[in-house]
């Protein structure tokens, strides 16, 4: 007699939708010269207050001013005010300020891509990070395809990350006395930031007590300016938004009301780096240019033209500075021990754009909607798309304000 039976078989009829998948390698179809990009310009921002509030102005934007070196980055810590997204933030903050936009100006702002700054990170940076993972949703919606993060993957991730270091804890062996941990390192980023910066452009009657009070200064994340910008890679148009940390100089009031002529704007990258050995190896030149490549990516996608680089020892004292311009840090690398090519990654960004829409636009047909999970695992070395069934209503209400 039949033991399967007829229920089993039946079950695997029951359609999934389809995985479309995006290989990374081979890298070398991405090689040669970069597919065109366009330098980003803002088209909008908005800041966040004290309290991580949305503010429709330019509140949050600080100025730099040179560090002094020898501070203790660790001083402070027990009153860091850190801020991390407890519900999902979607993309709220930046469509708001870019229908704000639209309102004040009439004019209806487009694009084929909408997204924060650091998916597009993610994305570009990809192709040399073997432990790359990312979890993305794509939401087509009036022909713009909005790109956020998976939030509830990533609160998993956490959680799991957590466990696994208070398990850590438990464990028989302790954690290195000399291994700062996670919450410090990341302090020691913004500890950084609020030594370098100030609310108002230094002059030369700024009094040396206000540059030396930054020393002393609380610590706090929920204070932000974000810049959006439109830019393009390859024939696609992006709207991208992202934090900036600061600005080198006043911006100088736009005296023309059309974007293309309009000058860069002196914002600043600041990133803390372990100081480099007197005498490094192959592996640590590879290891600090690879995270070049994260500052790069991340600054180049907002137009962002200078990056200050802290370097600390490996107990957190502010030891030197370099500063970088974005656009030189390809050539650095090329010249240096060759372990990323910006072209590739730029090439590889534009390459993934036009196939993830190829692929959302043709299952949606044409004037159609839906969401798509957009994932990298570890490891994985391929991209994977699939519609999230029955899930328009939400992507709908979601986007709905632009
Ligand atoms: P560093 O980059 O100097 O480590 P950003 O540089 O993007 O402006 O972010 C400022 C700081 O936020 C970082 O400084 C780091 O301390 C912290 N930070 C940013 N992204 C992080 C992440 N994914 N995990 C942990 N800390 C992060
Ligand atoms: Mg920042
Ligand atoms: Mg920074």
């Amino acid at each position: 007699t039949s033991q399967t039976g007829s229920y089993a078989p039946q079950q695997l009829n029951v359609a999934q939708p389809q995985i479309f998948r995006f290989p990374i390698e081979p890298l070398n179809r991405f090689q040669g010269t970069s597919t065109t990009i366009k330098r980003p310009r803002e088209i909008a921002h908005f800041s966040y207050n004290e309290n991580h509030e949305y503010r429709q102005d330019e509140s949050g934007i600080c100025y730099y001013h040179i560090p002094e070196m020898g501070a203790d980055l660790c001083e402070g810590f027990d009153t860091f005010r850190h801020y991390e997204d407890k519900e999902d933030p979607h993309l709220d903050s930046l469509l708001k300020a870019l229908v704000a936009k639209e309102k004040e100006t009439g004019e209806k702002l487009e694009a084929d891509f909408v997204t924060w700054r650091g998916m597009m990170t993610k994305i570009m940076t990809a192709p040399y990070d073997m432990f790359a993972e990312f979890n993305m949703l794509a939401t087509l919606y009036d022909n713009t395809i909005f790109i956020e993060e998976d939030f509830s993957a990533k609160s998993a991730e956490r959680a799991a990350e957590a466990s696994q270091s208070s398990h850590s804890r438990t464990a028989s062996r302790p954690p290195h006395p000399d291994q700062p941990s996670r919450e410090m390192m990341t302090y020691w980023g913004y500890k950084f930031e609020t030594l370098c910066m100030l609310p108002e452009p230094v002059t030369p009657s700024t009094p040396r007590e206000v540059l030396a009070a930054r020393r002393t200064a609380p610590v706090s994340n929920y204070a932000q300016h974000c810049s959006i910008v439109r830019t393009g890679i390859g024939s696609h148009t992006l709207i991208l938004g992202g934090e900036v940390d600061g600005l080198l100089a006043p911006k100088t009031p736009s005296t023309s009301t059309s974007a293309a002529d309009a000058p860069p704007i002196p914002w600043v990258e600041l990133k803390t780096s372990e100081q480099l050995p007197p005498h490094p190896t192959r592996r640590d030149l590879v290891r600090y240019e690879r995270k070049l490549l994260k500052f790069w990516a991340q600054s180049f996608l907002l137009g962002v033209e200078k990056v200050v680089v802290g370097f600390r020892s490996k107990a957190g004292i502010l030891k030197g500075l370099d500063v970088y311009e974005t656009a030189r840090i390809p050539g650095m690398v090329r010249r240096g021990t060759r372990c990323w090519d910006g072209n590739v990654c730029v090439n590889f960004a534009a390459g993934f754009l036009g196939w993830l829409r190829g692929v959302v636009l043709e299952e949606a047909g044409r004037g159609g909607g839906g969401v798509w999970r957009v994932r990298l695992r570890r490891r994985g070395g391929v991209v994977e798309v699939q519609r999230v069934e029955g899930s328009f209503g939400e992507g709908k209400g979601r986007m709905g304000g632009i």
